[in-house]
């Protein structure tokens, strides 16, 4: 039964690290990895090119069926067509966000998502993994950071790419972000109950890592 194919799922706000976090632990293990980030993302980008609004839940759900989603060798693909850095923008992170708000817009990508359960396992990786599309994951991780952290690392990111950037509006930037994805009424970015909490402030990506790997071998030995 689908039910038993293991699932790590790691929940947290943005620029935690969760990302690079996820897809190390996953590789570790031979597992398969959700960006469910990037599919929120696919939307925003998919609807700022059909001239859709990101308040319009309908269209945006309508638009959501002619969606070709791929993730392949690294790269992901929207309908043919290689988007892997252009969902990536300080605009696209604003549009998911927004998007991400909808709930009609939120059903309409679930089977997507629980699409990439398959074996050996999967590490998911996102708002509402623990809480929403992954409720029996065997482990549940809510990784966060001080916003204050998020935007230096942020930062750091967008300067080794040589991309201008101004800390306080990252900071700023981020914290509207968190409001709304903490505080819209459809699956909030919130710790799941079970789920057990990784303050990333003071570790480094390894130990997280590290930390994460434990969390599963000792959630397994109860299987
Ligand atoms: O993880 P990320 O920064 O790439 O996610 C972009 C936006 O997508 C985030 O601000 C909120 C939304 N999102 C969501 O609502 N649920 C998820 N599981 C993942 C992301």
């Amino acid at each position: 039964a689908p039910s038993v194919i293991p699932v790590i799922a790691i929940d947290g706000p943005s620029a935690s690290g969760k990302g690079t976090v996820a897809q190390r632990v996953a590789h570790v293990l031979g597992y398969h990895y959700l960006d469910s980030g990037a599919i929120y993302r696919i939307a925003a980008l998919a609807a700022l090119q059909r001239g859709i609004n990101w308040q319009d839940e309908t269209a945006l759900v309508h638009m959501v069926h002619d969606l070709d989603i791929r993730f392949s060798q690294g790269e992901i693909y929207l309908n043919g067509a290689i988007i892997t850095e252009a969902i990536r923008t300080e605009e696209i992170s604003r549009g998911a966000s927004e998007v991400a708000v909808h709930p009609a817009l939120r059903r309409a990508l679930l089977s997507l998502q629980q699409g990439f359960r398959q074996l050996p396992g999967l590490v998911a990786d996102g708002r509402d993994m623990a809480t929403v599309v992954f409720p029996d994951a065997q482990t549940k991780i809510f990784l966060t950071a001080s916003a204050e952290i998020r935007a230096e690392r942020r930062y750091k990111q967008l300067m080794e790419k040589g991309i201008h950037a101004n800390l306080a509006e990252i900071l700023q930037d981020l914290q509207a972000r968190d409001a709304r994805d903490s505080q819209r009424s459809a699956a909030p970015l919130l710790q799941s109950a079970n789920a057990r909490l990784l303050e990333t402030s003071q570790l480094s990506i390894d130990q997280a890592v590290q930390a994460i790997l434990e969390y599963s071998r000792s959630d397994n030995q109860f299987l």
